[in-house]
C-alpha cells in the first residue's frame, strides 16, 4: 500500500452525491486494481466454494407514490425498482452497478426491509421473509445487516465508539455482560484493522475510511451472516476505497460473508463481485458473471459504461474508440414504453420503443434484456 495512506486518510472527504446525469456520473477509475489485484485470489477462492442460495428475490417492485395537493392524493408513482429478479449464493456478493437514481439503494433497502416493497417474494436462508414484522423482522435484522456511503448516518456524533458498535448488540440482549460486551468491541476494531484503544474516542476524531471500518464493526458485532453494502467507499479516496474493498474481501473469507456490493464505480465492483447486475430506470439490463460482464458485456447499455472506462495505459486510452450515451436519463415517474433504455440506445428501432425486452438467459445463466442481443453475440 502507498506510502501516503496516512496522509491521505487525513484529508477532507467531499461526500457530495454523484450529480443526476449519463456517463459522467460513473467515473470508472482503474488505478483501484493496482492496489487490489493482489485480492482478486480472495475472490477466486471464495468461487471456488460455491455455497447453497441463501438469498432469493423474485419480481421485486418498489414503487413510491407521488401525492398531491392538501389531501395528498395520489396522481403516479415513481417507479424506483421494476420487477427484479436475483438470487445470492452463501460467501458470494453480487454488485449492483448503475448510473445515480437507477435503483440500487432501493434494491438494497428492500432486501434490508428498512422499506416496505411494492410487490416481489424474498426468501432468505430457506424462509420467505416477504413481509415479516415485529419478532421475526428483528431475528432476521441479526442475520443481516446494512453498511452505507455515510458513516456519520449510522454513528452518532455523541456517542462514544464502542457505544455505537454495541448498539443493536444491546437492543438485541445478544450480550448482556459488560465485560464480554467490551471484549467484543475490542475483538471487532482489530477485525477491521483499527486500535481497540479507540473504543473510547468519538466519531469526529477519525477519518473519513476510518469512520467506515467503524461502521463495518457495528454491522459484524451482530454476527450476521448476510451485508448489504450500499456505496460504502464511493465518498473515499481511491487508495483508501482499496484498502477498504480488501478489508471486506478478507471478512468474506474468514466469516463466510455474502454481500450485496452496491457501486457506481465498475472497477470497484468488479473485484469484489461474483456477479454482477447492471441497473438502468428500475430495471436489470444484464446479469452475469463479473469476468464475463467485463470480457464480454451484450446490453448496449452495458457496453457504453464500460467503454467510458479509463484504460490505466494513456496510448490505448486515446486509441480505442468510445460509446457516447446521448440524453437524459428519462424520469422514473414516467418511463419510456418499450424498452427502458431506449431514448438512449443507439441500435432503438420501432419494436425497441412499442415492445419491452424480456430478461433473459443467453446462455450459461447471461441475463440481458435486450431484442437485439443476439446481433451483439
Ligand atoms: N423515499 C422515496 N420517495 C420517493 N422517491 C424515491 C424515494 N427513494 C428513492 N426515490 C426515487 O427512486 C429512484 C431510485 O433511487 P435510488 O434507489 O436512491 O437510486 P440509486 O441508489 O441508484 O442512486 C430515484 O428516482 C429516486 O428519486
Ligand atoms: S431493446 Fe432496443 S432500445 Fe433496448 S437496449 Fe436493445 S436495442 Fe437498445
Ligand atoms: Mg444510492
Amino acid at each position: 500500500m502507498s506510502k501516503n495512506n496516512k496522509n491521505i486518510e487525513n484529508r477532507n472527504i467531499d461526500r457530495t452525491p454523484p450529480p443526476l446525469t449519463s456517463t459522467a456520473d460513473m467515473p470508472i477509475d482503474s488505478r483501484i486494481s493496482e492496489f487490489i489485484d493482489e485480492d482478486i485470489s480472495v475472490r477466486k477462492e471464495v468461487e471456488t466454494k460455491k455455497g447453497a442460495q441463501i438469498l432469493s428475490v423474485e419480481g421485486l417492485k418498489m414503487y413510491f407514490p407521488v401525492t398531491k395537493g392538501l389531501l395528498k392524493k395520489q396522481v403516479g408513482s415513481v417507479k424506483a425498482v421494476d420487477d427484479v429478479t436475483f438470487s445470492i449464493k452463501q460467501g458470494e456478493t453480487l454488485g449492483i452497478v448503475g448510473e445515480s437514481g437507477s435503483g440500487k439503494s432501493t434494491v438494497g433497502n428492500c432486501v434490508m426491509h428498512n422499506i416496505k416493497m411494492t410487490d416481489g417474494k424474498m426468501v432468505f436462508e430457506g424462509k420467505d421473509v416477504s413481509g415479516i414484522k415485529g419478532r421475526e423482522l428483528d431475528e432476521f435484522h441479526k442475520r443481516m445487516t446494512m453498511v452505507t456511503q455515510d458513516p456519520f448516518a449510522s454513528l452518532d456524533p455523541r456517542m462514544k465508539i464502542k457505544d455505537s458498535i454495541l448498539e443493536g448488540v444491546r437492543i438485541n440482549r445478544l450480550v448482556t455482560n459488560k465485560k464480554e460486551q467490551d471484549e467484543l468491541v475490542e475483538r471487532m476494531l482489530i477485525l477491521v484493522g483499527l486500535n481497540p484503544m479507540f473504543k473510547e474516542r468519538f466519531p469526529h476524531e477519525f477519518s473519513g475510511g476510518q469512520r467506515q471500518r467503524i461502521s463495518i464493526a457495528r454491522a459484524l458485532a451482530m454476527n450476521p451472516a448476510f451485508i448489504v453494502c450500499d456505496e460504502i467507499v464511493s465518498a473515499l479516496d481511491v487508495s483508501i476505497q482499496a484498502q477498504i474493498v480488501s478489508l471486506m474481501m478478507k471478512l468474506q473469507k474468514e466469516l463466510g460473508l455474502t454481500y450485496i456490493f452496491i457501486g457506481h464505480d465498475l472497477s470497484v465492483v468488479r473485484h469484489l463481485s461474483n456477479n454482477v447486475a447492471v441497473m438502468y430506470l428500475g430495471k436489470f439490463m444484464e446479469l452475469t458473471s463479473s469476468d464475463e460482464l467485463y470480457d464480454k458485456p451484450l446490453h448496449p447499455y452495458t457496453r457504453a459504461l464500460i467503454s467510458a472506462a479509463p484504460i490505466p495505459k494513456p496510448r490505448l486510452d486515446r486509441e480505442r474508440k468510445r460509446i457516447i450515451l446521448e440524453g437524459e436519463v428519462p424520469s422514473p415517474i414516467n418511463p419510456p414504453k418499450g424498452c427502458n433504455f431506449c431514448t438512449r440506445c443507439q441500435y432503438a428501432d420501432e419494436r425497441c420503443r412499442e415492445q419491452e425486452p424480456s430478461f433473459e438467459d443467453v446462455g450459461g445463466g447471461h441475463m440481458v434484456a435486450c431484442h437485439k442481443v443476439k446481433e451483439f453475440m
